[in-house]
């Protein structure tokens, strides 16, 4: 496979997006982008300083103080996020976090700013970027867009296990409600909501495995590369 091509993967919360995105890039030798930590990374910026994200003003003072960027972790080299140097890649995961994340997601400006950075990341191809808007607003040339979808209770046991490993503290209700939350205003948001492309295919990965999974989108691949 030596095109390189552009895949994009779209999808609600806690669908497999991002380990659906590792398993192709590692695959195919791509760079696998999670555009979802951009936007937690820059909640975690607005939360610490205490930016009024209702004023454009203090939105876009703050967005002039932040830099994103991500880099190799040394010894499993995963892309990890950095913000302003700092290594973020763990906390940002946090639910203080992801309470807040959709709200800032939502802002016009906040988006601008993450979206020039994710469309300059796929100018050499080779990019596999998961996220909301990806197929629709970032990359709407992309040679491969997926869709991802699996039954919501799948999807918040999924979360469940996820968040319990961190803090046992968390309570499945607690996952169920922010994945709800989130789902509605990332889907409801006026600028670039969640929506499918109308050239994505549809992964619903409810009863598949990792390796199906993965087999399914390798085929999607194989036939791009070859009629691109
Ligand atoms: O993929 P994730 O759960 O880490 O994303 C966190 C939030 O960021 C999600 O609730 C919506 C938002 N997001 C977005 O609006 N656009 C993207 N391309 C990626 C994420």
């Amino acid at each position: 496979m030596s095109k390189k091509i552009i895949i994009t993967i779209d999808g609600w919360s806690s669908c497999g997006k991002s380990t659906l995105a590792k398993q192709l890039a590692k695959k195919l030798g791509y760079v696998y982008v999670d555009s979802g930590a951009m936007y937690r990374a820059i909640t975690l910026y607005f939360l610490r300083n205490h930016v009024d994200w209702t004023d454009k003003k203090e939105v876009n003072a703050a967005l002039k103080e932040i830099h994103l960027d991500f880099r190799p972790n040394e010894q499993t080299s995963a892309s990890e996020m950095y913000l302003n140097d700092e290594n973020v890649e763990y906390v940002i995961r946090d639910l203080v976090i992801a309470e807040k994340v959709s709200d800032i997601a939502a802002i016009k400006e906040v988006r601008t700013f993450a979206v020039a950075q994710q469309q300059k990341m796929g100018t050499k191809k080779g990019v596999v970027m998961d996220g909301r808007d990806i197929g629709t607003v970032v990359f709407p040339k992309a040679e491969l867009k997926i869709f991802m979808t699996a039954d919501n209770a799948v999807r918040v046991e999924r979360r469940f296990k996820e968040m319990y490993e961190k803090n046992p503290n968390v309570t499945i209700e607690e996952v169920k409600s922010n994945l709800e939350m989130r789902d509605y205003i990332d889907s409801h948001r006026e600028v670039s909501p969640l929506k499918k492309a109308d050239d994505a295919l549809v992964l619903d990965n409810t009863n598949l495995t990792p390796a199906e999974q993965l087999n399914k989108a390798l085929s999607w691949v194989k036939e791009k590369i070859k009629t691109k």
